[in-house]
C-alpha cells in the first residue's frame, strides 16, 4: 500500500532520478527543478507515492495563466518503470486533483495521451478555444474543470 502525500525537500532528488528513468531523459527532471524556483511552484500540488521509504511516482500540479484567468497545468507525471501500469500514476494524479479541487481551483491542463487521461475527466481543450504552443497536438491538449462556475445574466433575462 502506497502513502500518497506531498513531496517533501528530502524526497527532491529521489523525484530527479525517477523522473529521468521514466522520460529516458533529464528533460522533464530539468522542467521540474526549473519551476522549484519560480512563482509558478505550489508545492502542495506537488505529490508523491512513498513505498517502503521508496518514493515510487510523483504528479505535479504548477500554476499557468488561462487568459487572464489563474489555472493549472498537469505534468510531469512519472512512476518508477518497474513500477508503472499498477495504478501509481493514476493515485498520484487523483490525489494532486483533488487538492486542486478542495483549493478551489478551476481549470487544469494537460498535454498527454487522451486515452489515458480521460479516465480523470480531461477533454480536448481546443473545442473550449484554449490555445497554447501545443495546442495543435489535438486531442493530446486537454482540460479539465475541477469547480463549476456560475453563469450570471443581467436582470432582463429573468422577466422570460
Ligand atoms: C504514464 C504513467 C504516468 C502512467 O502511470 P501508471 O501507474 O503506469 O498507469 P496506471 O496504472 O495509473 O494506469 C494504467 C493504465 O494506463 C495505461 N497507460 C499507462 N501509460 C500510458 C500512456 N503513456 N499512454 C496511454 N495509456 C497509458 C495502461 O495501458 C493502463 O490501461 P488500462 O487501465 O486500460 O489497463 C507512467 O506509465 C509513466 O511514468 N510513464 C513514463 C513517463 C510518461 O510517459 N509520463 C506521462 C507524460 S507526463
Amino acid at each position: 500500500m502506497s502513502d500518497v502525500r506531498e513531496e517533501r525537500d528530502d524526497d527532491i532528488e529521489a523525484v530527479r532520478q525517477m523522473l529521468t528513468a521514466a522520460f529516458e531523459s533529464d528533460a522533464e527532471a530539468r522542467l521540474v527543478d526549473a519551476l522549484r524556483s519560480t512563482h509558478a511552484w505550489m508545492p502542495e500540488f506537488s505529490v508523491v507515492a512513498e513505498e517502503n521509504g521508496e518514493v515510487v511516482a510523483f504528479a505535479l500540479l504548477s500554476r499557468i495563466m488561462i487568459g487572464g484567468e489563474t489555472g493549472l497545468a498537469l505534468g510531469p507525471v512519472a512512476v518508477l518503470p518497474d513500477r508503472q501500469k499498477q495504478g501509481l500514476g493514476a493515485e498520484v494524479i487523483k490525489d494532486a486533483l483533488r487538492r486542486a479541487t478542495e483549493a478551489g481551483e478551476r481549470l487544469v491542463l494537460v498535454l498527454g495521451d487522451p486515452a489515458y487521461y480521460k479516465r480523470f475527466g480531461f477533454v480536448p481543450a481546443a473545442p473550449f478555444g484554449i490555445i497554447s504552443d501545443w495546442s495543435s497536438a489535438g486531442d493530446a491538449w486537454q482540460v479539465l474543470a475541477l469547480n463549476k462556475v456560475k453563469a450570471r445574466y443581467p436582470s432582463p433575462w429573468r422577466n422570460l
